[in-house]
């Protein structure tokens, strides 16, 4: 089975250069089915979220080139209802292209996007909020047929019911091309909402509110082809800031998007970490022993992601001294403290409590044979693996390749001694 081999207890040491955001990258991609044209994408991450997205916009007949990190994607021929059922399974991110191709064909045919081990992860609000601008939606046992009767979009005021990324992003691409302005209230205002509306407005749409929880949205009568710089991953760029906490050590992370991880080092601070900002080169020197945070709470942005809740999860386990406890407290997702096991396996000191976990630190972490489970969770056993004493195998590598091009290339540059392994 597909794994990863660590030997750790090295500090870290080094420099890496952060790739570019799954996140971001997934939304603009819907977003050129949009357009009938050709649109290149810049600095796009290589890993296999995109590659089954890619696979999916080919099957709805778009014709897509790579060239390195960059994509050439002609969706001028953009056609078909059908979802392939396994490629939904498989990439729940599919439900991102719902907005946008029930504005450019009229229908769609699609699978249920399953939940995953994080959470149930339902898309009612994606559903509801397409219902209102005029989509006909017939639900069934495991899927649902959609479609627009040939007519546009209407423009609608929305308010969510709460915040969500991807109910944002999908009626974000359903209003573009709509008849009438869209308000959308509530709306979630990560940094990926940001790059998606900036592709969009560069691409002749017409938004305002952006990087705000209000977005207004003027349809407009078509898009023309562009050319994007797919922003650097803040996940990422977080992930190896824990992996800093955990190890020791000074490490360098070159294109960081560090205005959008306010959150990230605050708590990397509060953790005794020495950090130091230029532009987009993040230093991050961890001397000494960690301290505990007290409270770590996940949140909407720009408070802390959850998708980092794991990776701080594994530097919390090192931290602090004799016997001090933090409290690590998930809000967004229902089950994200699956690597609880896996961390105990290594001689961590953590109790769960609903949507809490009480970690106590403790010396070190000894090697052993560990298990992912899902792709930022699959992470966070790696950095534990590289804090550890010993060697330490993390299957399931496959997981953490959806949303990280080469988390082996990238740790050994900072110094752990890793590789892929079979
Ligand atoms: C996006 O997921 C990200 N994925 C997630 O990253 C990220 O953790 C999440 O936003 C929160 O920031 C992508 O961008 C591809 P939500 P999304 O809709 O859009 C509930 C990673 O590791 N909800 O903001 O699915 C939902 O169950 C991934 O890169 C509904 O109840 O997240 C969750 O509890 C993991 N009904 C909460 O809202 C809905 O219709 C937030 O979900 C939609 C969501």
């Amino acid at each position: 089975m597909d794994a990863i081999q660590i030997y750790g207890g090295n500090r870290l040491k080094g420099q890496v250069r952060i790739q570019g955001s799954k996140n971001a990258v997934l939304p603009i991609l819907a977003a050129t089915l949009l357009i009938n044209g050709t649109c290149k994408l810049e600095n796009c991450p290589d890993i296999s979220d995109v590659h089954h997205m890619l696979r999916l916009m080919e099957s709805l007949c778009c014709v897509i080139e790579k060239k390195g990190h960059c994509l050439f994607i002609n969706a001028k021929e953009v056609s078909g209802c059908d979802m392939p059922p396994d490629s939904v399974c498989v990439m729940r991110s599919s439900i991102m292209l719902l907005g946008a191709l029930l504005a450019r064909t009229g229908c769609v045919r699609m699978q249920y996007p399953g939940g995953c081990v994080i959470g149930r992860r339902p898309i009612d609000l994606h559903l509801s909020g397409l219902r209102k601008m005029g989509v006909r939606i017939e639900e069934r046992e495991d899927g649902f047929f959609a479609e627009t009767g040939n007519r546009k979009l209407c423009g609608i005021h929305h308010r969510f019911p709460f915040v969500s990324v991807g109910a944002t992003e999908n009626l974000v691409l359903a209003a573009a091309l709509a008849d009438g302005v869209t308000v959308l209230e509530n709306a979630a205002k990560e940094p990926e909402i940001t790059a998606l509306c900036d592709f969009l407005v560069r691409a002749g749409a017409d938004i305002e509110g952006i990087g705000t929880g209000r977005l207004v949205i003027r349809g407009v009568e078509r898009l023309h082809e562009v050319t994007y710089r797919v922003p650097a991953d803040r996940i990422v760029a977080g992930t190896y800031v824990a992996a800093a906490l955990s190890c020791g050590g000074e490490i360098c992370l070159t294109e960081a998007p560090c205005r959008q991880m306010d959150a990230v080092l605050c708590a990397a601070s509060c953790m005794g970490a020495e950090i130091c900002e230029e532009e987009d080169r993040l230093w991050i020197a961890c001397r000494g022993k960690r301290r505990m945070l007290p409270v770590l709470r996940t949140d909407i942005y720009p408070g802390f992601p959850t998708d980092l809740q794991s990776a701080f999860l594994t530097a919390m386990s090192l931290a602090g001294e004799d016997s001090v406890t933090g409290v690590i407290e998930e809000t967004i997702f229902e089950d994200r403290f699956r690597i609880v096991p896996e961390l105990r396996k290594m001689g961590a000191k953590i109790t769960c409590r609903d949507c809490r976990v009480f970690v106590t630190g403790v010396r070190y972490l000894e090697g052993t044979v560990l298990k992912a489970e899902e792709l930022r969770g699959g992470a966070a056993l790696v950095l534990a693996g590289a804090a550890a004493k010993g060697e330490t195998i993390v299957y399931g590598r496959h997981y953490i390749e959806r949303g990280y091009e080469d988390i082996c290339q990238d740790l050994s540059a900072l110094g752990v001694r890793c590789r892929k392994t079979d």
